[in-house]
Order: C-alpha cells, then structure tokens, then sequence
C-alpha cells in the first residue's frame, strides 16, 4: 500500500507549526522567561533556537524524510541494519513517557475554557482562584474526564489518516490559533499600566544571564521545537518529495518562536497590569492568569480566547505526539492503523489517569509518588531532561559523522534545493558545535557538568 503523504506545503507546514506550537510556547516560554529575566532570556532563547534548534529540527525532518517509515523503521531503511534503531526507540519511548503529563495538563486547559465559560472567575479573590485550581487538580473525577476527552479529541482526528485528519484540521486550527493570539496581543496593549509589563518583558539586563538560565533555553529551544521524540521524524517521513527542508526548518522554527514571544505579550502586560509576579512558575497560566482575568475589564471573554488558544495550541501537538506511537506500533507490528489507534489510545487513558492521580495528596501517601517525585513529574522530568537532549545528540552524531556527506548534500541540495552555502553552514553546525552544546546540557542536566 501506497504511504501517506501531506497533499499540500501548506498544509504540511500547518501540522509540523502545530506540532512545534504546544503548551511549551504558551504556558512554559512565558513562565520561563518571567522566572529568568525577562528579555534578556528571549535574546539567549533566539541564539539557541539559531544555533542548535533550526539544524536539529533539519536533520530530524531529513531523517524521516530519508528513511520514509517511522523512527525505528526509517533508521532500519537508511543504515540496512537494526544498530540505530535505538533513535527510534528513544523516540517511541518518549512520545509515550511525555503524553502521560501532556494529555493531563492539555485536559486542565479544557476545563478552563469551560470554568471562563461559566464566568467562574470573575471578581473572585487570588486565595479564592488558587483554591479553586487545587479543588479541580484534586477532584475525583473532573481531571480524568478532561483528560479522556481530549485523549478522544485527538484519536478522532489521527482516525481519519495523515491527509484527512492530521492535515485537514491542522488546516483549520492553527490560522484559528494565530488570529486568537493576535487579537489577544492587540487587547493586551489597551489594559491599564500594561507598558510596565513590556518594560519587563524587553529588558535586555545580561546580568541576569547565567549558565542556568542558558541551560533552561535551551532545553526549552528543544522542546518547544518537538525534537528528539520522533514527531519531526513522522512528519518528515510524510513531508512530498522534493519540497526544499531547509527552508522548511526555517519556517517552522521562526513561527514557533513568533507564537512563544507574542504569548508573552499577552501575558505580561495582563500579569502587569494588577501588580502580579511574573515569576510565578509553572502556575503562571493556571492561577495568576486568572487572577488577573478575574479582575480586568473584559476578563471574561480575554480567558475564554485565553484558554481555547491553550487547547487548540496542545491538540495539534498531541495529534503529532500521539502519530509516532500509532504509526510505530502500526508499521513495526503490521498492524491496522485504526486498531493501533484504538489499542494506543486505550493505553494512554490508564497511563494519563495515573499521572493526573500521582498528583494528589493522599492520607498515608499517594502511591504513585515515588521518592517524593510524583509519577507526573518523573515524566516530565525524563523526557526534558534525559529522552530529549539524548535523541537529539543521536540523531545529529548520526548524520554528522555516520552517514555520507555526499548522501546529505543529494538529498538537501540535489533534491530539496537547499542553497550550497546554507549547507556548508548547516554541515559544520550538526558536525561541531549542535552535538558539543547538546552534550554540554545533557551532562549537566546528569549534574556531571
Ligand atoms: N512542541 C510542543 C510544545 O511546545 O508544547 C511539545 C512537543 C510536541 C514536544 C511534540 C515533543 C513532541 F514530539
């Protein structure tokens, strides 16, 4: 059977942004950012994302574009052997590992849409609203059915196929998400004093820039960009032939970092605005932001765009997220697509529904909380810190230093149109400098550097 491929560049381009696009650049680059300095951290945020997110997203894109079947599959056709094959198992292994925390706080940001709905924000105090989120966080049952409604959501899509599904909806959601941004950038510039939150936010104080702060980039630069966990791989391997990657990278990287910033744009002239501290930390969009919400003129429609861009910004990640396990389990087991579908989907349900009760505070101690690092956080802790960097050093050994140089430039400047020059530049980066950086942050993220 003929594999699937994107019908269109746009549309191709619609679902690798939206992959990119996730939690990581609305909920996560502007609690970073608030956490390490503000501006400065988006200029060492941008150099990372240069230097070492646009060639690794490159040689990601061109290995599935290359091998044209799934991580393990596509390093099993490139190299006729099953030796680097372990990319695609890190990369299968974390898509799995990064879903278990994902789906929960993806359903977190469904129950804001409808708590913003029913105008449960408004005019309540920051005690009563950081109550409110722990009361949710803690329920019985409210987080697993958020959670299992869009573990749904995003099964129906991928139930319909590459073209059909994963291309036809990133089609319609991510114009939708850039015009949600957009309006809530314009609204954000009218709220009272949000001029100190752009002070904050465009202050390029490099005394705050430290090692941490460049670790935290770019790790960030990575995540945000989808990498090491085969997503950009499966999108590669469905990415028409000869449509040019290089420019492809380009574009992805420079629209997921557009997203990122102007979140921060509308985060911290809002934070701003009612004397809030931008450094709040991961509760940020969960706790701050509705405090504010809660008390600005025209809060409630502002939350409801707010947390339907979160939602709509997360689905589009976890349909690519979810893709590498369907195609994988598919493709290696030989297995129907919609039966790996449903037995992957099956799966992910007791996984997310564990991780979303690790976080909960049980007399006597909650089980799934192991060394006092809850099942939620061990998930995200191994694919930030360990599966992330890891696949991404692979990958870049393996084309810098395995794979032909002349095979590399076929594909890239023969085939795809890539520029002699951009090559020559892309090739010394992947050879040098992108694995060096990489092993400098998956060392230190062992605390061995
Ligand atoms: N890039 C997504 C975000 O910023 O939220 C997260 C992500 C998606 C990571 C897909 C990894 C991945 F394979």
């Amino acid at each position: 059977m003929k594999r699937s491929t994107f019908s269109s560049k746009f549309g191709m381009l619609a679902a690798a942004v939206g992959s990119a696009v996730g939690l990581g650049n609305i909920w996560k680059f502007p609690y970073l950012a608030g956490e390490n300095g503000g501006g400065a951290f988006i200029i060492v945020y941008l150099l990372c994302v240069l230097f070492l997110g646009v060639p690794a997203l490159l040689s990601e894109l061109s290995l599935g574009y290359i091998g044209r079947s799934n991580g393990i599959g596509a390093m099993r056709n490139i190299t006729g052997n099953n030796r680097w094959s372990i990319i695609g198992i890190l990369g299968f292994l974390g898509s799995f590992i990064i879903l278990g925390f994902y789906f929960v706080v993806a359903g977190w940001s469904l129950e804001f849409v409808y708590q913003s709905v029913m105008g449960s924000f408004i005019g309540q105090s920051g005690e009563v609203i950081t109550q409110n989120f722990d009361t949710f966080r803690f329920d019985t049952w409210r987080p697993y059915l958020w959670t299992v409604v869009f573990i749904v959501l995003t099964a129906v899509v991928l139930y319909a196929g590459v073209e059909k599904g994963i291309e036809k909806w990133s089609k319609v959601l991510m114009p939708m998400l850039f015009v949600i941004v957009a309006y809530l950038c314009v609204y954000a510039i009218f709220l009272p004093n949000s001029g100190e939150g752009y002070k904050f936010y465009f202050d390029f104080d490099f005394s705050k820039i430290n090692a941490d702060v460049v670790i935290a980039a770019l790790g960030q630069a990575f995540f945000s960009l989808s990498l090491g966990m085969g997503a950009m791989m499966i999108y590669g391997s469905y990415i028409e032939k000869g449509t040019n990657l290089a420019k492809t990278s380009i574009q992805i990287a420079s629209l997921d970092t557009l997203v990122a910033v102007l979140a921060g744009l509308v985060v911290f002239p809002a934070v701003f605005s009612f004397g809030i501290d931008p450094a709040a930390g991961p509760q940020l969009v969960f706790i701050t932001l509705p405090t504010v919400f809660a008390q600005m003129t025209g809060g409630y429609i502002f939350s409801i765009f707010f947390f339907l861009l979160l939602a709509v910004a997360a689905l589009t990640s976890t349909i690519s997220i979810l893709e590498v396990q369907i195609a994988t389990v598919a493709e290696e087991f030989k297995m129907n697509r919609k039966l790996s579908l449903v037995l992957v989907s099956v799966i992910m349900l007791v996984v997310c529904c564990m991780c979303s009760y690790s976080l909960i505070p049980v007399e006597g101690g909650n089980e799934l909380v192991f060394f006092g690092v809850s099942l939620f956080d061990i998930c995200d802790i191994i694919t930030s810190y360990i599966i992330l960097p890891l696949g991404g050093l692979l990958i870049m050994l393996f084309l810098g230093w395995f794979y032909k140089k002349e095979d590399l430039h076929y594909v890239l400047v023969v085939e795809t149109k890539c520029s002699e020059g951009l090559f020559k530049v892309y090739y010394f980066f992947l050879r040098f400098i992108a694995p060096l950086l990489l092993l400098a942050v998956f060392l230190q993220q062992l605390g061995l550097f």
